[in-house]
């Protein structure tokens, strides 16, 4: 189906009206190899069509088949390697004094019930990430010297919230289920045994690693609910697909949900170089975290 370059024009308008995404200039056969599809299932005649159609507010199926079209929801278990790496080595070990002292401080920071440490993965994809978190959370946990292990802190004081834009990915993510290919690209041997079954096939997360994850939908480049305040954000490899302005409003309201000295993880190839935010770069062995001053 042609693509003329007004068309071109006003799909990349629309494509970053809805979730934020910067089409790049060049990026036609992009448009083309992810949209036509959708064009042809919805049986629209062209672009300009596909446009007009998503400009209506009855839509909304239209704008999620765009939306999930559109997506790149590459990731891999442990990805990167050294991120979680730092998060067992120092990361989580300063959120569980963190939280200690919190504790023992009485101080109850934005919660109604018990002081916890929460985690959010903002755009977690088909759920490795907020599972690779989880499997490093119960590594650090099991592996506390006898003398930092009192008091006794479980999972459950360190609740994760995965989210994404897309539906698809997340119903994936909340399933647990993963081939033998993605279980591969990541996992260690010794995570595979403690924390993997093999179901007909596949091989399913622990059902305890999943029941710590709470998933939810959500564009980050929408005004967001109220989520509460967080210890640790991961919003990784996501920033890449936005322009400077959207980057900074993200940064922003992430920044927003960081408790005092909370960390945000970004990609290992993304910076927040030229983004206004209070977040300071600190740099842990390999990786690079953002510090809520
Ligand atoms: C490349 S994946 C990264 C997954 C994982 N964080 C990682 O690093 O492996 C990017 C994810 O961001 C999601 N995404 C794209 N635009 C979004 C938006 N506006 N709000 C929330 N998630 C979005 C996509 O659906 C996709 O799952």
């Amino acid at each position: 189906m042609e693509l003329s370059p007004a068309e071109f024009g006003s799909v990349r308008k629309a494509v970053h009206d809805l979730c934020g995404l910067a089409i790049g200039e060049d990026k036609q056969y992009l448009v083309k190899t992810r949209l036509e599809p959708v064009l042809i299932g919805n049986g629209l005649a062209s672009y300009a069509a596909l446009v007009q159609r998503l400009l209506q507010a009855d839509s909304l199926l239209l704008k999620d088949q765009v939306i999930e079209a559109i997506t790149t929801n590459e990731t891999s278990f442990n990805r990167d390697g050294h991120p979680f790496e730092e998060l067992r080595r120092r990361i989580l070990p300063e959120l569980a004094a963190r939280l200690i002292e919190r504790r023992k401080a009485g101080i109850i920071a934005g919660y109604t019930t018990a002081p916890q440490s929460r985690i959010w993965c903002a755009a977690v994809a088909t759920g490795q990430e907020a599972y690779s978190v989880g499997m490093g959370l119960a590594d650090f946990l099991r592996n506390r010297p006898a003398r930092d292990a009192t008091p006794d802190l479980t999972p459950a004081d360190f609740p994760i919230l995965a989210s994404d834009i897309s539906g698809h990915t997340l119903a994936v993510a909340q399933a647990g289920r993963y081939t033998p290919a993605e279980v591969d690209r990541g996992v260690t041997a010794d995570q595979r045994t403690r924390y993997f079954r093999q179901a007909s096939g596949a091989w399913e997360i622990d059902p305890a690693i999943r029941g710590q994850v709470e998933f939810r939908r959500l564009n980050l480049t929408r005004e967001l609910p109220q989520l509460g305040m967080f210890d640790l954000i991961l919003c990784r490899n996501l920033l890449i697909y936005f322009d400077q302005p959207t980057r900074e409003r993200l940064c922003q309201a992430l920044s927003a949900a960081l408790l005092p000295q909370g960390i945000l993880i970004i990609g290992a190839a993304e910076s927040l170089f030229g983004v206004s935010t209070d977040l300071v770069r600190e740099t842990l062995g390999q990786t690079v975290v953002y510090r809520k001053r």
